[in-house]
């Protein structure tokens, strides 16, 4: 099916007679395709994170190959390109470390090579935003297929969500309640099959607001990894590319301010992960719209969190797609979202949700009888954090919302793991626990340390939950209540750095207060004392990111890659004569 209306980009290399024409096609024909596929079908990226390091995302080449049908099917011609991959568990110090640079693969990779269009395979954690930061920068017809999440994970009966419940088991094991051998038998049985992990963390998280930009087709988000439909609507997803191509449907026309709103509302309302502020404002970023704190906190002040899953609530990721999966959660939130949004289906927001079921009213509750009164997440300001703080208020401890305590210092993660169940450590649970050093710059990369373990001592004596506090950021797995993505953070300067063991902060959730109660006098002679830590790398990538990375609040994007540059920069150069 040739283009009849659009200007395929993919013609400037494979469209010309002369010699450089004839070369992109003999060399692309190496690979065995016929010069049918060159008359004129929109070629079509299929931008895949599979990679056996990345478990999450191990069954993407067969999702391609889904795509790679419908695209056929629609008449397009699909090219499937690997990027890096960004794999949770195994790569350190963190993946955060290389969003970036992942942002940065993608959107070179589509716009050097020859593609009018781009299916973005995802899965785990960073590679959803920074596909979508990639994306968002290259700004050719875009669309996005999650991987789904893994089957859940099944001990002696008990349902194990991945990261939650393995804190929990973690914790039970430190307090001595936990044999080393039920530990083991839980190790065998909670991954059972790729695809991303079975609570509402940061990957199910991230699918959703993909989702709820509009990024995807309808439903999209939650199927499970291995089930046939994810399959099924890869195949659908391949060909709706070659349409969205041929619409010229570009991500700058899905993902506008009123996109954002509707992905920030479905964010309160599924109690997803706060690593998606950081990736929206990122996302933001790339397409030249400003998203302040302000703006979530607004949002989650009027959303109820609807959505019953863990942390949050108590069901996994399957029960809710068996409940009707985002769509449901849309539906009954329909009344706050910008329905006329545009979405990759070329239906708005309204028309992609309007026939969508909700089949367990457990899972998905209604507007008038909400899991939680307001969104998961709240901005705190303060003296502490100026240019804001997160919690997770959804996954906290609603006594400790409003809190007192005298700080338990920890200098950075190595002092943490070095002194926090050190018997002697005077903490009790009215302390708040302090890590510094843990943020973009500071740690580096902003890892997810900000769930400080509570003191062993502590654990033994029953206590389940303490205020912490950090500069780092948490996964979408943890719970309790810990305030995280301090800005400024310590390794800058901010007032962080020069917090003290026995100083008071005040925390009140509901009045959005976080205080550091030292007199400014005493603050001041601190800062003027302070000396910013050597930094951890003088070079390679490290140091590009040190000297470029922004703080939590402007999204941890790199300075140089906000704004919009236009789809086509290097048009000219595609051309190199003769
Ligand atoms: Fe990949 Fe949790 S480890 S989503």
């Amino acid at each position: 099916m040739g283009n009849k209306t659009v200007q395929l980009r993919s013609r400037d290399w494979f469209g010309k007679n002369d010699r450089w024409g004839m070369a992109h096609r003999a060399w692309l024909r190496a690979e065995g395709f016929s010069s049918q596929v060159f008359e004129g079908k929109p070629v079509i990226g299929i931008c895949n994170s599979w990679s056996e390091l990345n478990n999450c995302n191990a069954h993407l080449r067969q999702v391609a190959d889904a795509v790679k049908r419908g695209v056929w099917e629609a008449g397009g011609f699909p090219l499937e390109f690997p990027t890096i991959s960004l794999g949770e568990m195994l790569m350190k110090p963190t993946t955060m470390l290389f969003r970036n640079l992942m942002a940065m693969d993608v959107e070179e990779c589509i716009r050097a090579y020859p593609l009018d269009g781009v299916v973005l395979l995802c899965g785990c954690d960073k590679t959803t935003p920074a596909q979508l930061m990639g994306a968002a920068s290259a700004d050719i017809p875009a669309l996005m297929v999650p991987g789904g999440p893994m089957l859940r994970g099944i001990w002696r009966g008990t349902e194990v969500g991945s990261g939650t419940d393995i804190r929990r088991f973690w914790e039970e094991v430190r307090a001595g309640r936990m044999t080393e051998e039920e530990w083991c038998e839980v190790e065998s049985c909670v991954s059972r099959s790729a695809g991303h992990c079975t609570v509402m963390g940061t990957a199910s998280t991230m699918a959703s607001v993909a989702e709820a930009l509009g990024m995807t087709l309808t439903g999209a988000a939650l199927i499970p990894a291995v089930d046939a439909r994810r399959y099924a609507q890869a195949e659908e997803s391949g060909r709706r590319i070659v349409g969205i191509v041929n619409e010229d449907l570009r991500p700058s026309r899905i993902m506008t301010a009123e996109a954002l709103e509707n992905s920030i509302r479905a964010l309160m309302a599924i109690g997803g992960s706060t690593n998606a502020i950081v990736h929206l404002v990122a996302i933001a970023g790339r397409l030249g719209l400003d998203l302040p704190l302000e703006k979530f906190d607004e949002i989650s002040r009027t959303t109820p969190v609807i959505a019953d899953v863990k942390p949050s609530g108590k069901y996994l990721m399957e029960d809710l797609f068996n409940a009707g999966g985002l769509p449901a959660v849309m539906k009954e939130i329909a009344p706050l979202l910008r329905s006329r949004a545009l979405t990759a289906t070329g239906k708005t927001r309204g028309e992609n949700v309007a026939r969508a079921g909700c089949f367990n009213r457990q899972v998905v509750r209604t507007l008038d009888q909400p899991l939680k009164p307001e969104g998961g997440l709240a901005i705190l300001r303060g003296n502490l954090a100026p240019d804001g703080a997160v919690v997770k208020q959804s996954a906290a401890s609603p006594q400790l919302l409003k809190h007192r305590g005298r700080a338990v210092v920890f200098e950075n993660n190595e002092d943490l793991i070095n002194r926090v169940d050190d018997p002697d450590l005077k903490v009790d649970e009215s302390s708040v626990l302090v890590l510094k050093n843990a943020g973009p710059k500071g740690a580096p990369g902003m890892p997810e340390w900000g769930h400080l373990p509570i003191p062993a001592k502590l654990l033994k004596a029953g206590v389940k939950d303490m205020v912490r506090l950090s500069d780092a950021r948490i996964s979408g797995t943890s719970f309790g209540t810990l305030i995280v993505h301090v800005s400024p953070e310590a390794a800058t300067g901010g007032l962080l750095a020069v917090v003290r063991e026995g100083d008071e902060i005040e925390l009140d959730v509901h009045a959005r207060r976080l205080e550091l109660c030292v007199p400014d006098a005493e603050i001041k002679q601190r800062q003027a004392a302070w000396r910013a830590p050597a930094p951890h790398y003088t070079r390679g990538y490290g140091k590009l990111f040190l000297d470029h990375i922004l703080q939590s609040h402007e999204g941890c994007d790199f300075d140089f890659l906000r704004g919009k540059n236009g789809s086509d920069p290097l048009k000219r150069f595609r051309n190199p004569g003769l």
